[in-house]
């Protein structure tokens, strides 16, 4: 790729597996009571296609665009919505998918604001959590990978916009990590 992109954190197949089984047990999960998917802009983008598909459910999606204020690579808890939920979310199974957990601020601010909308339950599928950072009590119901305190790009996630189309996920040794 370039210099910028270091090691290989989590690579495709082992991806692949991860969404496969994490999807086999949404798919049992939520027999009879099929989710609304809510994907969290941008990065989860990837990340919910290739779950979505893997699980047999007749799923719903919908998604929000959030942005924390922060550094390129660290973010601060404040947090913005840029674009909002077009399906009301009243009496409905919510299931949050999220590309990435660090601090677990962006996250804690979303599972506030959903729980206010009066929905029937609200769980999260965050495909990566970094270790030992998370500043607040987090309730995930599923998790891909748990990966140690790195910056990382590829499948989705970025530094500056760049990189989300990378199909595995990198370490980032460029400027600013
Ligand atoms: P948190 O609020 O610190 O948990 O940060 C969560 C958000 O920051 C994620 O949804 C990502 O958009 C971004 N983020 C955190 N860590 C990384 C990373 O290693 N690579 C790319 N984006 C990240
Ligand atoms: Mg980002």
């Amino acid at each position: 790729m370039d210099d910028n992109v270091g090691r290989v954190i989590v690579g495709e197949d082992e991806l692949r597996a991860k969404i496969a089984e994490l999807a086999a047990q949404i798919t049992a999960d939520y027999a009879g009571r099929p989710p609304i998917l809510v994907g969290v802009l941008k990065g989860a983008f990837m990340f919910m296609a290739d779950l979505a598909r893997a699980i047999a459910l007749p799923v719903e999606f919908d998604f929000m665009a959030v942005s924390s204020y922060g550094s390129a690579t660290r973010s601060s808890g404040i947090v913005r919505i840029l674009k909002d939920l077009e399906i009301d979310l009243t009496d409905r199974d919510v299931l949050v998918v999220e590309d990435i957990v660090d601090s677990g601020l962006t996250l804690a601010y979303l599972q506030r604001n959903l729980a206010a909308r009066a929905p029937r339950s609200v769980e999260v599928c965050a495909l990566i959590v970094k270790e030992g950072l998370q500043r607040t009590e987090l309730d995930l119901k599923y998790v891909g990978f748990t990966i140690p305190p790195v910056f990382v790009v590829g499948y989705g996630l970025d530094v500056g916009e760049r990189y989300r189309n990378l199909p595995g996920l990198f370490e980032y040794v460029g400027p600013g990590a």
